[in-house]
């Protein structure tokens, strides 16, 4: 008998548990990864109601630093201009707006891949400036003037790879080389502007010296408190929060395998933050050096505004490429964010000579940094805030 009412009350508490987990999951949106409103801007990009929204339909798919999306829009009949919203920043990660002006640029590329598809010839103006610190009281700033006029409709394959882009933070395939050509395409795509170039490193020890300086760089950028007050709000691990903000970093781009993702977003966060400190040491270097290629966007001035633009262009550019030609692509910036640190704190330039040291050329200064490969797991998509929200 009373073994009866202990199997009887065990079980009670075995059902309360699964439903309390499944309830969990469901809350957390485990069973529906990509799914909800903050994901519809990937869906309905192609939508077009012959005006140039159609274009902003396309930019508001760019990467940006922590999905921060700081871009808006003010559109016309004949054009469109890009103001950087500076309140949409993480604070001391990067303290000149650096990164966020490298996400405009990624904005303003695919709008401009979006220009021919919608049957437009575009025309961009940059505004000339260097870049600040972070204004006491941020407020939009225009970037960038794209005339519109009619032109020939045709779709590019990079316009045809926007909606396929995804940040991949998952182990590449170490055994899948890049071949030659797709290398020299990669490189080339800076074609004759002057003030942009990329630098591709395949050895084995140019990308581990790269891989043992950006870990290192993480770990000590990320323990300024100042900066994990500016960069933790950007990550987003309640789900009722991916759906309502519409930005930020989530679980479901962590990069892990499926049911690492659904473990991640059902366990509690003090939990998953435990789980994120015992992490393997080297595990980002490891990661890094999974994939056969790293990569630098250099400029000639890393504070000129219309030069991070061109970054950002560029950067957009390589990772459409690359996700054209079945490859993924993950920045890993924590080398170039700490040139930003150590300038803000006024302390010597270390991060500076050792970019310099792997470059060879102190002419060329590194602005971004990325990864490329052959992906082992898919990537999945980062929330957008829809249209309304970015059009001035
Ligand atoms: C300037 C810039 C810097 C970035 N730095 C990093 C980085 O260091 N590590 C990383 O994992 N992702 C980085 N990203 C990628 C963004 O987090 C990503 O674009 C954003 O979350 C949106 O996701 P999506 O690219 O998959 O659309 C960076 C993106 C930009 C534009």
């Amino acid at each position: 008998m009373q073994r009866r009412s202990f199997l009887k009350g065990a079980g009670a508490v075995i059902v309360v548990a699964v439903g309390g987990l499944a309830w969990r999951a469901c809350d957390q949106g485990v069973f529906s990864v990509g799914q909800g409103p903050a994901y519809e801007p990937w869906k309905d990009w192609r939508k077009t109601d012959d005006t140039p929204l159609a274009l902003v339909r396309a930019a508001i798919l760019a990467a940006s630093p922590h999905n921060t999306q700081p871009w808006l829009f003010k559109v016309t009949n004949s054009g469109i201009e890009l103001h950087i919203d500076t309140r949409r920043n993480v604070g001391a990660l990067d303290p000149y707006l650096r990164e966020e002006h490298i996400g405009m640029g990624c904005a303003l590329e695919n709008l401009l891949l979006a220009a021919p598809a919608n049957g437009y010839a575009a025309t961009v103006t940059l505004e000339p400036g260097k870049l600040e610190p972070i204004p006491a009281e941020p407020k939009p700033q225009l970037l960038a003037r794209v005339e519109l006029a009619s032109g020939q409709r045709a779709q590019s394959e990079l316009y045809n790879a926007i909606p396929l882009r995804h940040t991949n933070r998952g182990p590449y395939d170490p055994h899948k080389a890049i071949s030659p050509d797709l290398l020299q395409a990669l490189t080339g795509l800076p074609g004759d502007d002057i003030d942009v170039k990329v630098f591709l490193f395949t050895a084995e020890a140019d990308r581990r010296k790269i891989a043992e300086l950006s870990s290192t760089a993480n770990d000590e950028i990320y323990s300024d408190p100042k900066v994990q007050q500016g960069s933790h709000p950007w990550v987003r691990t309640k789900w009722s929060s991916v759906q309502k903000y519409r930005d930020g970093l989530t679980i479901d781009a962590f990069g892990l395998p499926p049911i690492g993702t659904a473990i991640a977003k059902t366990v509690p966060l003090r939990m998953l933050n435990w789980l994120g400190s015992h992490s393997e040491t080297h595990g980002y270097v490891n990661l890094m050096l999974s994939a056969p290629v790293v990569g630098f966007i250099a400029v000639r001035d890393r504070y000129d505004r219309e030069q991070c633009l061109k970054a950002g262009r560029i950067w957009q550019r390589t990772h459409l490429l690359a996700t054209a030609r079945g490859l993924a692509a993950r920045p890993c910036n924590e080398l170039v964010e700490m040139v930003d640190h150590e300038r803000a704190l006024g302390k010597p330039a270390m991060r500076v000579a050792m970019l310099n040291e792997i470059t060879g050329d102190p002419t060329w200064q590194p602005t971004f940094v990325f990864y490329v490969g052959y992906p082992t797991l898919k990537a999945n998509a980062s929330p957008r805030r829809g249209i309304e929200a970015v059009v001035m």
